[in-house]
């Protein structure tokens, strides 16, 4: 049996919780450790963990652990997950990996020194709409994809609490969402390394704290939401076998519908994944063909496929599906981004 920690107790963590219970008897957590002690005794309730501490240099001293997933705010990413590596631990860090590239290349430098797995939490990569994009794309019913094209737009939906705050989150919505969509076209079109990106970001709107709406309310709870990060993101980014990604990530923007899609285009046929349609053309007429079956991403049953992913892979059953090496390219690509929109140039990315 594999003994558990769990770094960070607030919302994301009850999904990991709830994926290592997915999995019986094979996992245990037996500790976990928030800076809100009463956050870590209210976990330890809930998912009937023997100990519970202040701090993660404790629980990792105190336990003899095999596992710990990492589900603190970002700027806590790299420290806590270098602390468990060094401890001896296999990690899962949730996205993004870090605030930055250099902070991901120190955590994937940690793993690699103590012989530990480090997987990034792109829970995205688990869906059902990732699995049949691929098998698609394997098997030439796009032809050769050239374009693609990814929007993860709210219209109101700043989560509030430290999603606002730079400090903390390391951006806006492009640190937040941009980072799956990016990485799941990543992931889909065979994992290429980008080469060059331009992107702009914006700050137009802000909080938009007036507009009266329940949705998207963050755990940690303040009185005057902090928002030092960008609203908007866009960018282009091409990659180093030919593909163009354009990307798009907000929390608040005024369009009509929020929307979160991917297309990609080839010479014989585009998809998009939501919904789940090829566009293409059928004895010369265009077609468009729906693909039945569930075709899609499942919030809590991908989260519960992540965490078997991640503990099949430490017992040596599976490939890992989200290294670390995937999460340096991904910061690698939001650097570039931020570098962009700040200078207003297209930045070339070095290794
Ligand atoms: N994969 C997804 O779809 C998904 C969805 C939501 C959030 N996330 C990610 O999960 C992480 C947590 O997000 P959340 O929504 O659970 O936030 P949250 O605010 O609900 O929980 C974060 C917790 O981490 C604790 N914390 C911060 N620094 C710490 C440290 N050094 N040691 C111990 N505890 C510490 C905070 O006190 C807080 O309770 C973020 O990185 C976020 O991007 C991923």
């Amino acid at each position: 049996m594999l003994r558990i920690g769990v770094i960070g107790t607030g919302g994301i963590s009850r999904c990991h919780g709830k994926g290592y219970n997915a999995l019986g008897d094979r996992v245990k957590i037996v500790a976990c450790c928030d800076l809100d002690i009463n956050k870590a005794k209210e976990f330890a309730e809930e998912f009937d963990v023997e100990n519970y501490y202040d701090n993660c240099y404790d629980m990792l001293k105190s336990n003899e652990l095999d596992c710990v997933s990492v589900c603190t705010w970002n700027s806590a990413h790299a420290e806590c997950t270098i602390a468990a590596l060094n401890a001896g631990c296999n990690v899962i860090c949730e996205k993004p990996m870090a605030m930055n590239a250099a902070e991901a290349v120190k955590m994937k430098e940690a793993a690699e020194k103590n012989g530990k797995l480090l997987m990034v939490g792109f829970v995205r990569r688990q869906g059902n709409d990732a699995a049949a994009a691929k098998d698609l794309i394997a098997k030439d019913y796009l032809g050769e994809l050239y374009y693609a094209k990814a929007s993860y737009l709210r219209r109101c939906g700043f989560p509030g609490g430290w999603f606002g705050d730079k400090s903390r989150s390391g951006g806006g919505p492009l640190i937040d969402l941009g980072v799956h969509i990016i990485d799941l076209t990543r992931y889909i079109i065979g994992n290429p390394k980008p080469v060059t990106v331009f992107g702009a970001t914006f700050d137009k709107i802000g909080a938009r704290d007036n507009i009266k709406t329940e949705d998207w309310q963050s755990q940690t709870v303040v009185d005057k939401p902090i928002f030092t990060v960008e609203d908007l993101a866009t960018a282009m980014i091409r990659f180093d076998n030919g593909v163009v990604l354009q990307v798009e990530a907000s929390f608040n923007l005024n369009i009509k519908k929020p929307t979160t899609t991917i297309e990609f285009f080839g010479n014989k046929a585009g998809l998009s994944l939501d919904p789940f349609e090829l566009h293409t053309e059928l004895n010369d007429n265009l077609a468009d063909i729906t693909i039945h079956g569930k075709n899609n991403f499942d919030f809590s049953r991908d989260f519960e496929r992540e965490i078997k992913n991640f503990v099949d892979s430490v017992e040596g059953k599976s490939e890992c599906m989200a290294t670390a090496d995937d999460g340096v390219e991904l910061m690698r690509i939001l650097d570039a981004i931020y570098e962009s929109s700040e200078t207003g140039k297209s930045v070339d990315i070095v290794r």
